[in-house]
């Protein structure tokens, strides 16, 4: 008898990637190859890349540089993610001994792959949604923890002009109801109940039914909180243009509806939201979150900013502060502009670096103290965690909050998998610390 074969994959990036290995994952198991830990001792390795932040290709070349070093002799390697869409054909020049390049809408083909071993070594870039899901759909499930991505929605058709996604990821593209519903209904049987509906523009979301008929985001999470084992429901990433009125209502309406919105401004200034190409302003940004909050006061809220895009000034950062200090987040994110290659951006004059540091650092405090406070109302409340793993300290469990708060305890690892009320008792910097209520 051979060796049974193995696999191992990294992955960057944002959680469509996560979603994605999940899958090349299901396609390794499907054809017999089995997990290992052993990056380079394994038959195939994967690297699932990103691409939408700083020197991503230059990462992923010195990762292809050690692995070419190290790996054992016939490894199989396999570069797959946004930077494979976006320099497929880079990737076979510097690194020959690349085996397999696949773009986000191509993972499908890794299938053909595995089973051939002798399909072409060619950049696999095409963009065929339809394709991949419906690929995937065919291949068995395999998921071992109580919460699950779903990619609902793939691709964006909004051009911000710093973003690489509509060239990585290509258009729009929603799956259908029947084929989510059915995606849901095999997760709860291998024991999911807490779905993250994923998409890079989830709240566009068009799906039609088995009549064809289109349906919005609200009414798609109203058909999945019906399946039963579904616990709990939240989405990512949100476009403030897309937030319509059905949507926002359903915060208020259904309770499998975590309490928890992120939703992406970019910046608080309408000079920079329009060199952006947002459109929005911000003063339409507010409006949204005062319906949000009227619709479920207590909703914990969360944004992306990108800090120094060309042309910002000092006065358009003081309103990007502005911003924040009105809405008060839970928490969020904030990253340095990183002209990407092929965006509007990619050629205007950028600002020095000592600003950027400045700007960015003054972002991050503020937003850190943010969380600090959201997070100090919550001492002695009680919240309902799902508990996800082992904690960091020894007899400690750990999990998410339905506000998508990091809560530790003293527990059992019996409890893993299980939603308990925890009644908070210290706040750290980005966890809390509770007790079983
Ligand atoms: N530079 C810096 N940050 C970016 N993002 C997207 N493109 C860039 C870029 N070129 C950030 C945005 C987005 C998040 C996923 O990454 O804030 O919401
Ligand atoms: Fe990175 Fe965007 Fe691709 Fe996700 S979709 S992996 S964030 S470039």
């Amino acid at each position: 008898m051979p060796e049974p074969k193995n696999f191992f994959i990294k992955t960057f990036g944002c959680q469509m990637n996560v979603y994605d290995s999940d899958k090349m994952k299901d396609i390794f198991l499907a054809n017999n190859i089995q997990p290992t830990e052993d990056s380079f001792n394994a038959d195939y390795i994967v690297l699932n890349t990103c691409h939408i932040r700083e020197k991503a290709t230059e990462k992923t070349f010195s990762d292809l540089g050690k692995i070419h070093k190290k790996g054992k002799k016939d490894q199989k390697v396999i570069v797959a993610g946004c930077v494979a869409q976006a320099e497929g054909e880079l990737i076979q020049k510097r690194a020959p001994y690349v085996d397999l390049v696949i773009g986000p809408q191509s993972i499908q083909s890794l299938n053909t792959f595995l089973k051939k071993d002798d399909i072409s070594k060619a950049a696999i870039t095409e963009f065929d949604a339809i394709e991949k899901f419906d690929t995937l759909n065919l291949i068995k499930r395999n998921h071992n923890s109580k919460s699950a991505f779903v990619t609902i929605q793939e691709g964006c058709d909004k051009f911000c002009h710093f973003c690489v996604v509509p060239y990585t990821r290509g258009a729009e593209y929603s799956r259908s109801v029947y084929e989510l519903v059915d995606e849901v209904k095999a997760l709860v049987d291998l024991g999911v109940v807490e779905f993250t509906l994923l998409g890079q523009n989830v709240n566009a979301y068009h799906g039609a039914d088995a009549a064809g008929q289109p349906h919005t985001l609200a009414s798609l999470i109203n058909t999945i909180s019906e399946i039963g084992g579904v616990e709990r429901i939240t989405y990512s990433t949100s476009h403030p243009i897309n937030m319509t009125d059905d949507l926002i209502q359903l915060h208020g309406s259904n309770d499998k509806l975590m309490p928890y919105l992120h939703l992406p401004v970019q910046s608080g200034s309408d000079n920079v939201l329009k060199l952006m190409n947002r459109k929005h302003t911000r003063d339409y940004y507010f409006e949204i979150i005062e319906k949000v909050r009227k619709a479920k006061p207590d909703i914990a809220l969360s944004s992306d900013f990108i800090i120094g895009f060309p042309g910002e000034t000092d006065q358009d950062f003081e309103d990007t502060l502005d911003l924040i200090q009105r809405v008060k987040y839970m928490n969020s994110y904030s990253f340095k502009y990183s002209p990407r290659p092929g965006t509007p951006a990619a050629n205007k004059e950028l600002i020095s670096d000592e600003i950027l540091d400045e700007r960015l650092a003054r972002t991050q405090a503020l937003l850190n103290e943010q969380q600090m406070e959201y997070n100090k109302k919550f001492i002695q409340k009680t919240v309902q965690v799902l508990i996800d793993g082992a904690g960091k300290h020894e007899g400690q469990v750990k999990g998410k909050s339905e506000f998508n708060q990091s809560v530790a305890l003293q527990g059992e690892k019996q409890i893993i998998g299980q939603i308990i009320p925890v009644q908070i008792k210290e706040v750290l910097t980005h966890s809390l610390l509770g007790e079983r209520a």
